[in-house]
C-alpha cells in the first residue's frame, strides 16, 4: 500500500505547514497508543488482529462451515457497525453476480438495517422458500431496526423448521450483558459470540460481528486477519507510515477550508467500501460542529454524473482514490474485420489499462479544476490487503480525530433521532 497526494494549485501546503501537522499527528497517533486520550475505553480494535484467541476464531469458522451446510441463504440482521463491515468485505471479495453463479456458497442478504415494510415482506417471500440461518448483530441487543427484524426472522424460522432446529440457525452477536438478545439467545440455546466492551460497532470488523458473515460467505478470515496484523506493526511506532501521511494531507485539506472527502473508486465491487469507510469517519469525526462530510463516488460510472460537480461545481472538496493495481481476471478486446466501431485504438490496452488511463485522466481534470488528490495504491483486491485497508482506515480515523479535536469512538448525536422516534411511537 503506498499514498501518494497531489495537491491543486491553491491548496499547496508549505513544508512548515507540512511539519507542523506531522507533528501533531504522531503525537494524536502516541496518543492512542499510549490510551490516554478521549474515549480510551474504546480502544480494544487497536490490539485485535494480534489479540483475537485462536479459539475465537476456530469457533468462528467452525460455526460458519455448519450453517453453509444448511443454508441457500444467510442473513445478516445489524445496521450500521453491526454490518457495515462485513458487507464491504464480502462485496470486495465475492463474484459480481454471485446470486447467479454460487451453487455451493449460501447468497449472503441483509437485514435489520431498514423499516421498510416492502424490503422485509420482499425478504419472507424469499426465505418461504429458501433453506436459510442468519446472524443477528446488535452491541446493544437494542437498536429497533434489528431488534423488530429479528422478531420478525425468529418467529419465521420457528414456524418454518420448529424450535429446536430454528435455534440452531441462529447465531446471536452480542453484548455479554446489555440489551435483551443476550437472553433471548441464551434461554433459545442459540450460539452466541460476544463483542468486547472496548470495541464500538464501526471497528468491529475483526470481531465475530465481521469475521462470522465473512467466513459463512467463503472467505478466509485468517489471512484478513493477517492482513491487519501486517499494517498494525507498519504503522505504531512509524513517524513516516503511508497512514500519517494520509492523515496530516485530509487535516492540512480540512484546516484549508475544504468541507468534504470524496473516496473514489474505480470498481464496483468497491462501493460498499466506501459506505463502511463513510460511516467510519462520519460517526467518529462528525460532531461539536466539525468535521469533514465523507462522500464517494465509483467511477467511471458517476463520472457521468457526480463527476460535472467535482469538476466545476463549488470547490467544497478533495478526493481519497482508492487505486487497485492489478485486477483478478483478463478480458481481451476483441478484433474485428472491420473497424467499424472505431475502437481499434484501443486493442493496444487491456480493460484494466483502460480504466486506469480513465483514472489518470481524470485526476489531471480534476487537479486543474481545483480538486486535491490523494492516491492509496493497493496491489489488488484479496483478503491480505482488505485486512490491511480495515486497519489502516481505522488507525487513520481515531488520530484523525485527536488532531480534529474531538472523541473519535462515541456518537452521542446518533441517539437524538431515536428519542424523538421512540416519543412519537409512544415508548415508555
Ligand atoms: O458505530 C456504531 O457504534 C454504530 O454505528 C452502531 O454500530 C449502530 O448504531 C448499531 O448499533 P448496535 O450494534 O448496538 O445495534
Amino acid at each position: 500500500m503506498k499514498i501518494t497526494v497531489s495537491y491543486s494549485k491553491n491548496d499547496t501546503p508549505s513544508n512548515e505547514e507540512l511539519k507542523q501537522l506531522s507533528e501533531k499527528s504522531l503525537s494524536a497517533l502516541q496518543t492512542l497508543i499510549d490510551g490516554n486520550g478521549e474515549g480510551n475505553d474504546f480502544l480494544g480494535w487497536v490490539n485485535l488482529p494480534n489479540e483475537i484467541s485462536q479459539q475465537e476464531i476456530a469457533k468462528i469458522e467452525s460455526i460458519a462451515e455448519r450453517l453453509r451446510k444448511c443454508s441457500e441463504v444467510f442473513v445478516v440482521a445489524g445496521i450500521g457497525g453491526s454490518y457495515l463491515g462485513a458487507r464491504m468485505v464480502i462485496e470486495a471479495l465475492k463474484h459480481n453476480f454471485d446470486t447467479l453463479t454460487n451453487q455451493n456458497t449460501p447468497t449472503i442478504l441483509y437485514a435489520g438495517n431498514t423499516m421498510n415494510e416492502d424490503y422485509l415482506a420482499d425478504l419472507m417471500e424469499v426465505l418461504d422458500k429458501k433453506d436459510y440461518s442468519l446472524a443477528v448483530i446488535s452491541k446493544s441487543g437494542t437498536t429497533t431496526e434489528t431488534a423488530v427484524t429479528f422478531r420478525i426472522l425468529r418467529e419465521h424460522l420457528t414456524k418454518k423448521y420448529g424450535s429446536q432446529e430454528a435455534a440452531k440457525r441462529i447465531v446471536a452477536i452480542t453484548d455479554k450483558e446489555k440489551g435483551v438478545l443476550k437472553q433471548i439467545a441464551d434461554k433459545e440455546g442459540c450460539d452466541t459470540f460476544v463483542i468486547p466492551d472496548n470495541v464500538g460497532g464501526r471497528f468491529s470488523v475483526l470481531t465475530p460481528v465481521g469475521l462470522l458473515p465473512i467466513a459463512v460467505a467463503g472467505f478466509d478470515i485468517r489471512k484478513i486477519l493477517e492482513g491487519a496484523k501486517l499494517q498494525r506493526k507498519e504503522v505504531l511506532g512509524n513517524k513516516d507510515s503511508d497512514m500519517l501521511k494520509y492523515v496530516v494531507a485530509r487535516n492540512y485539506l480540512y484546516n484549508k477550508g475544504k468541507s468534504v472527502e470524496i473516496m473514489v473508486n474505480y470498481q464496483p465491487n468497491l462501493v460498499y467500501f466506501s459506505e463502511w469507510w463513510k460511516q467510519l469517519y462520519g460517526e467518529s469525526e462528525g460532531k461539536d460542529n466539525k468535521g469533514l462530510f465523507p462522500a464517494s463516488v465509483s467511477n467511471t460510472t458517476d463520472l457521468h454524473s457526480m463527476g460535472q460537480y467535482i469538476q466545476e461545481g463549488r470547490r467544497l472538496m478533495f478526493e481519497t482514490v482508492l487505486h487497485i493495481e492489478n485486477s483478478k481476471k483478463s478480458l481481451p478486446i476483441p478484433t474485428l474485420k472491420e473497424n467499424d466501431d472505431k475502437l481499434d485504438y484501443l486493442l493496444n490496452h487491456s480493460l484494466t489499462q483502460i480504466n486506469e488511463k480513465a483514472e489518470e485522466g481524470t485526476r489531471l481534470a480534476h487537479l486543474e479544476g481545483g480538486v486535491s488528490q490523494i492516491q492509496l495504491s493497493v496491489e489488488r483486491v484479496d483478503e491480505i490487503n482488505i485486512g490491511q485497508l480495515i486497519y489502516f482506515f481505522e488507525i487513520a480515523c481515531g488520530v484523525s480525530g485527536y488532531v480534529l479535536g474531538v472523541n473519535p469512538f462515541n456518537q452521542p448525536g446518533v441517539e437524538n433521532y431515536k428519542k424523538k422516534m421512540f416519543k412519537l411511537l409512544g415508548k415508555e
